[in-house]
């Protein structure tokens, strides 16, 4: 294929506006699945994905097509649609010349929308808007037009109109993708250079490596070299995504395809790598950024005994998702266990799940923390990814120079009737307002600078809940900002429990120390002794509560009767004990490290 004759493109939308569905109908209409009309997702591979509905890990599909007699190449880059993944969002986008910004017509424009359309824009590319969901009741096609000619300045007078599920107007989709979005630049001439944006664990080959080829012929059995980590590899197999991987023995300068060289983890794998020939020098591709773990969380298992198992699993799972990183922790409380650090929090829910579901582990997982800095006194420097290592008062007072919090510039987009509540949101998260526009005559957005942390435990449940699920939501990076950090402790029977230690603003300590005890009360179940439930901050006791003795005899309202109902309800207690955890004397269920935050 002459590279005239190839589009590389992707679709961006907000979460559920229809990119999976719309990517299924063009791989029919293409004739590279077969058209069965019911919903596939072949985009989504994983089990999580589907059972959640959203795209974690993006997937690329080469279709051919032919348009005015002439045959063409067409290669649909998938982006994850997330927030968490935008670094990878960027290096997919990195792969394309063109994008199709798909909106819900019903909906409007949302938070991602905005995010993901700043993204494609950034990179130069073309960006096509593509109303979906015409066929709903609810469509307001005018009204979403002006949304889009007000937020992102495009012209929409041949907008496409379409319905992925209806199957109307998708015939109209391809013919604008070649005609609007520009073929690929570079030469075969030059040397080889390709840029590496997605990759993915496959039981019998091993690591699966996407590259965009920019530059040059790669070919099977060439020996090639990675920039970043100058890594040497022989290719034993390349092709294209046809949607399985279909071997075609060379890809040249403009496709995108797949290679397999021997990588033995897919932490060899770093999105954003360049790749050249070995004994080549090349100017490497711009923008590479190693994935930046934003939330860390600790993970123990329940049973002392699961450690090992657990520990070959998460290296398993991490073999497929490198954006992963995994440090061994030791816990007073908890025992041994690991560190993992995450994109956001939607990854770290998804690993878990994925743990759970694939693995079947009973796992307890703490409140999650965002990194913070610490400089101190003597000019040492020290990255907190853990609240246990975070100074206590003393030390803070006589060794700590300066602390600092990653800070996020938040997008909010909601019907203005929920302005004052979203703001009265914003602002007990810390929330500074940068900006306020009408998108339309009633739906606004805002945006916000504000601590990562604040973002990162219950805000997005706080959002949908006081908008009644109307608000949508996106953020980008802001740097680090001096903060006044402390750390609260959490004590059971006056002994502090390390893995439930938090770092606070010092101006939100009472306000959550409170908090805190009362929602641990709520959980604890009485046991034979009284339990107490103290916060700290240093030796400063900030509240407390008292959970009184109960003689605990389930069976007792049995009346000694019926031998099976007592047998039923002795395994309810025995299953209810499965998560939990003995601190010290006091049984600890996982709702108490993590879960309870989101019991508002
Ligand atoms: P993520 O993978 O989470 O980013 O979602 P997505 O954008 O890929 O959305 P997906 O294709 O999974 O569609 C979300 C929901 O909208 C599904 O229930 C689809 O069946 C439905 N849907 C998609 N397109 C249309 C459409 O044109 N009309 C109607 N009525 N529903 C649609």
């Amino acid at each position: 294929f002459p590279a005239e004759n190839i589009r590389n493109f992707s679709i961006i939308a907000h979460i559920d506006h229809g990119k999976s569905t719309l990517a299924d109908r063009l791989l029919e209409l293409t004739n590279t699945i077969s058209a069965s009309g019911s919903n596939k997702q072949v985009l989504d591979k994983l089990k999580v994905e589907r059972e959640r509905g959203i795209t974690v890990k993006a997937q690329t599909v080469s279709m051919f097509y032919n348009h005015k007699g002439k045959d063409y190449l067409l290669n649909l880059i998938d982006t994850p649609g997330h927030v968490d993944f935008s670094y990878e969002v960027s290096r997919s986008l990195a792969a394309c010349q063109g994008t199709l910004l798909l909106v819900d017509a019903a909906q409007g424009i949302q938070a991602q929308t905005v995010a993901n359309f700043y993204l494609a824009f950034g990179q130069g590319l073309e960006i096509i808007p593509v109303l979906n969901k015409i066929d709903l009741p609810g469509a307001e096609p005018e009204r979403v037009l002006r949304q889009i000619e007000s937020a992102f300045e495009l012209d929409t007078a041949s907008i496409l109109k379409i319905s992925a599920k209806a199957s109307i107007n998708i015939d109209q989709v391809l013919p604008s993708v070649i005609e609007k979005i520009p073929p690929p630049v570079g030469s075969r001439d030059k040397p080889f250079r390709g840029l590496l944006f997605d990759s993915w664990y496959d039981k019998y080959v091993g690591v699966v490596c996407m590259l965009g080829i920019k530059d040059g012929m790669l070919r099977k059995g060439d020996k090639v070299v990675s920039a970043y980590s100058d890594t040497k590899y022989d290719i034993t197999e390349v092709g294209i995504m046809h949607p399985e991987q279909l071997p075609t023995g060379y890809l040249h300068a403009g496709q995108v395809g797949y290679i397999v060289c021997g990588m033995k983890s897919a932490s060899e794998a770093h999105i954003g790598d360049t790749f050249h020939h070995l004994g080549q020098t090349v100017e490497v591709l711009p923008g590479f950024q190693p994935a930046q773990s934003m939330v860390f969380a600790g993970i123990f298992p329940v049973d002392t005994n699961d450690f090992r198992k657990l520990d070959d699993n998460i290296k398993k799972l991490t073999l497929n998702d490198a954006s992963v990183s995994v440090h061994k922790e030791t816990s007073h409380a908890l025992g041994q266990g690991w560190r993992l650090g995450f994109l956001g929090t939607l990854h770290m829910d998804v690993f878990r799940q994925r743990l759970e579901n694939e693995y079947d582990a009973n796992i307890i997982v703490t409140q999650p923390t965002v990194p913070y800095k610490i400089t101190y006194k003597d000019d040492s420097f020290k990255l907190v990814r853990n609240p246990a290592d975070f100074p206590d008062l003393e030390e803070r007072s006589f060794k700590v120079a300066k602390l600092q919090e990653p800070m996020v510039i938040a997008t909010l987009i909601f019907p203005d009737e929920y302005m004052g509540k979203l703001i009265e949101l914003c602002g007990t998260r810390r929330g500074e307002q940068l900006e306020y526009v009408y998108v339309d005559e009633t739906r606004v957005m805002m945006k916000y600078r504000m601590p990562l942390a604040e973002v990162v435990t219950d805000f997005y449940d706080e959002l949908k809940s006081r908008s009644s699920g109307y608000a949508s939501f996106d953020y980008e990076d802001g740097g680090y900002e001096d903060s006044d950090l402390v750390k609260m402790n959490v004590l059971l029977n006056s002994k502090p429990v390390d893995a439930l230690s938090v770092i606070l603003h010092r101006t939100q300590v009472d306000l959550v120390g409170r908090d805190w005890v009362k929602r641990l009360k709520g959980v604890i179940q009485r046991q034979l002794f009284d339990i107490s439930i103290q916060t700290a901050l240093g030796s400063k006791i900030i509240a407390r509560e008292t959970i009184s003795a109960l003689r605990k005899n389930v069976t007792a309202k049995c009346y000694g009767g019926d031998a099976s109902r007592k047998m039923k309800l002795l395994q309810k207690q025995k299953e209810g004990k499965k998560r939990m955890k003995m601190i010290g004397n006091v049984e600890l269920p996982q709702k108490a490290f993590y879960d309870f935050m989101d019991k508002s």
